[in-house]
């Protein structure tokens, strides 16, 4: 038995898997051919609804139950075009685990869930929301600092662990953002999470279907290159999102700037300025995912990017961040208990 075996457990039971290791729904890239891969090697994947029309989700479902008996979870976002579509798929189809992200979903949207048979596994950002979360049904948290990829929330994960994860025993936290290395994972189970989710170096698996110049860009990244979109004045609200820098960032800038110099010179109504921010970034991860057009799409990606230099397969993966996991416990304890 390893030390790991100890912690792992309550993970372990609530997912069903071998590794309570989950890779984050990540839309266009968690696909039924990444989750199905993280789950044949013991892992526990999340496929992405995303953006995707209602029938593309029901398809991925079927294909990933074809690819992998094992578990695995539907991350639906509450705040994508078709979400009451997928919902409708969901019922149809009763995944073993549903995840809520994007926004906070209401209690009747956990309650069909739980109706269903399904686990229920909702993020929370703040110890209110996750005690909302717990009184609505929730059966587990995913907690997501503001290092990670993709939306993001204003609080770094470090914050959060003591924020939610120190004073929430009741259900099994998941923590992600920033996470890259066994090492670390190591700390994080140490800390009392019930596993750790990762999006950023399951984006450049062999499985993952994101375009090769996606991938080139992420391995020569650095930390500092995934930053978070900028908002510049509060009457043009941003929804953050941590990406790349590149072109299309810098292009946005200029184009938040250009009508702010326009709202203030009463050009142009708030309501216009708005739309034109939000249409900005339309299709923009999909470019960069499917196209590989890296310039112009949204490169969503973590500040663990720096911790990513190569492609590798997801089972080499999930091995590597087992035994990085086991030898740091190790080291622990004998740092714990030099006479042991
Ligand atoms: C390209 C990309 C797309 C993402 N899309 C989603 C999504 O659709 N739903 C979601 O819950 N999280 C999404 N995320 C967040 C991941 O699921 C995960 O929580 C995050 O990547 C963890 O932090 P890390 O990037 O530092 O590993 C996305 C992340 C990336 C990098």
């Amino acid at each position: 038995m390893q030390i790991s075996d100890r912690y792992f457990a309550r993970g372990r039971e609530f997912l069903g898997v071998e590794t309570p290791i989950l890779c984050g729904g990540m839309t266009w890239i968690s696909n039924a051919q990444l989750v199905s891969a993280v789950a044949n090697a013991g892992g526990f994947g999340c496929l992405a609804g995303g953006n995707s029309p209602a029938a593309i989700l029901e398809a991925e479902i079927l294909k990933t139950r074809e690819l992998t008996d094992r578990p695995f979870a539907v991350n639906l976002v509450t705040i994508a075009p078709a979400f009451e579509e997928q919902l409708e798929v969901v019922c149809k189809l009763r995944p073993q685990y549903v995840v809520f992200a994007g926004s906070f979903p209401n209690a009747r949207q956990v309650e069909m869930m739980k109706e269903l048979g399904a686990k229920v596994l909702c993020f929370a950002s703040t110890l209110s929301i996750a005690q909302r979360m717990i009184r609505y049904g929730a059966d587990a948290l995913v907690l997501e600092g503001m290092e990670a990829g993709g939306h993001v929330g204003h609080v770094s994960l470090t914050v959060l662990l003591q924020q939610v994860l120190f004073e929430v025993p009741q259900v099994p936290v998941f923590v992600a953002g920033g996470i890259a290395t066994g090492r670390m994972c190591a700390h994080m189970f140490l800390m009392g999470a019930a596993g750790v989710q990762l999006g950023t170096r399951f984006a450049v698996a062999t499985e993952s279907c994101a375009h090769a110049r996606f991938k080139e860009k992420f391995r020569k990244a650095n930390a500092r290159d995934a930053v978070s979109t900028p908002q510049f004045d509060s009457r043009l609200p941003v929804v953050a999102v941590r990406a790349l820098r590149n072109a299309g960032l810098e292009d946005f800038a200029r184009l938040q700037l250009d009508l702010i110099a326009q709202l203030d010179a009463g050009t142009i109504h708030r309501e216009a300025a708005q739309l034109e921010v939000e249409r900005f970034w339309m299709g923009a991860l999909r470019r960069a995912v499917q196209e590989g057009d890296i310039d112009k799409g949204s490169l969503m990606a973590g500040q663990s990017v720096g911790l990513v230099s190569r492609e590798e397969s997801v089972a080499d993966i999930l091995a590597d961040l087992c035994s990085g996991i086991e030898t740091e416990m190790q080291a622990v304890r004998a740092r714990l208990l030099p006479e042991a």
